[in-house]
């Protein structure tokens, strides 16, 4: 490398510290942290989100509830789209500290959910991993306490026998467009069944629906 490469290479790299520096992600308890969320809410997620089949608001806004009521440490999301179901839960995220992996399969909806991520400024607590996810989730160690499902309609009952083993006592399962694609869900509703530490309640019946699933910490004692 020559002196003037050298000084190139240099300078480059003090520019990125620095512009790193200046736009840090703010701290949990920044009321910052939430404001840039949001920002990137409103921009993505709020317009027409047909192209991205993002969650509506509402469905939003009770992923970021449950998320900080369950106190979440660690949360799974299958199905991420460019991030904005990922971003009401990283907001509830704010309030416990927890962090999120979610799974996605086409590479151009990972890039988007990465820059969401990043222009929000919760890019460390949020890991996002391409590819099938029947693949991906063998390979991901648990426990985890919050989940939301939201892939393929006809794999949501494959989605749960494999994260069923990751699931925490105490920990959640929340499935979406449990009531306009019943039809395709029924497979899913059958399986839950089978678990007898699994209670499952419809929390959403209108819209899309959601339905919400609690693994009970002593099994037996209230199903
Ligand atoms: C309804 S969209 C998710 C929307 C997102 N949860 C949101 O609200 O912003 C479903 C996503 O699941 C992805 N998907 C479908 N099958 C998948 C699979 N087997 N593994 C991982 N992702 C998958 C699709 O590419 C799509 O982006």
């Amino acid at each position: 490398m020559t002196k003037s490469t050298l000084f190139v290479a240099t300078g480059a790299a003090l520019s990125l510290i620095i512009l790193v520096a200046a736009n840090p992600a703010p701290a949990a308890g920044d009321p910052r942290a939430k404001a840039r969320i949001r920002a990137v809410l409103a921009r993505t997620c709020l317009g027409s989100t047909w192209r991205m089949q993002n969650v509506p608001p509402d469905d939003g806004r009770l992923l970021r509830v449950l998320a900080a009521a369950f106190k979440s440490k660690r949360a799974l999301e299958i199905g991420t789209s460019n991030g904005c179901s990922g971003l009401w839960i990283a907001l509830g995220l704010l309030e416990t500290g927890g962090t999120l992996v979610t799974l996605e399969i086409d590479p151009r909806r990972v890039a988007l959910a990465r820059k969401n991520f990043q222009a929000a400024g919760v890019f460390h607590r949020v890991r996002v991993i391409q590819g099938d996810a029947l693949a991906t989730l063998k390979g991901l160690s648990g426990p985890f306490d919050f989940v939301f499902i939201d892939a393929d309609k006809s794999q949501y009952g494959r989605y749960l026998e494999l994260i069923y083993p990751k699931l925490a006592p105490g920990g959640v399962i929340l499935a979406h467009n449990v009531v306009d694609m019943a039809h395709e869900l029924r497979g899913f509703f059958k399986k839950l069944k089978k678990y007898p530490d699994l209670v499952t309640v419809i929390a959403r019946e209108r819209g899309s629906g959601i339905s919400l699933t609690y693994r009970l910490k002593r099994p037996g004692t209230t199903r």
